[in-house]
């Protein structure tokens, strides 16, 4: 199985970024840690990471016959963008949100997501650890169905 990881704007500053907030992993070190929990399950990963909108609409868009699913953390588009809504509403692909800190113990504008509605479920607050469980959780579903 092919699973995408889609990382939104400012995700490429982790580590150096609040690190109260979103711990001190850098992005490449949550990759390396994804990478190493998708082997013992069979899965491939295509890691990408945007701070562009219009680019997270075009990865979103080539899922389409090339990933079996995808964990998405949107970052601040999660709160905003209805262009990534209709994109994920247009392809299709199942995919599980995620989040480094709890959105919903954040300010109000932070506590809602445009997309959460259309993923399988959310992981959030849990750190860099939410990858990895949001892994388990999507080939847990996909395997079953
Ligand atoms: C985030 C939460 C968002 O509100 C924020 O804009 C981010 C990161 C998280 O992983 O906790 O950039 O998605």
């Amino acid at each position: 199985m092919r699973i995408a990881v889609l990382n939104g704007p400012n995700l490429n500053l982790l580590g150096q970024r609040e690190p109260e907030i979103y711990g001190h992993s850098s992005l490449a070190e949550i990759e390396a840690m994804v990478r190493t929990a998708a082997g013992p399950l069979g899965v491939e990963i295509d890691w990408f990471q945007t701070n562009h909108e219009g680019e997270m609409v075009d990865a979103v868009q080539r899922l389409r016959g090339h990933a079996d699913g995808a964990l998405i953390n949107a970052a601040a588009l999660t709160h905003s963008s209805l262009a990534l809504r209709d994109a994920l509403l247009a392809v299709k692909v199942p995919f599980v949100e995620l989040h480094l800190s709890n959105i919903f113990a954040r300010e109000p504008e932070r506590r809602h997501s445009v997309i959460a509605d259309l993923a399988i479920g959310m992981v959030t607050g849990f750190g860099a650890q939410s990858y990895v469980l949001a892994l388990q959780a999507l080939m847990g579903r996909l395997r079953a169905a």
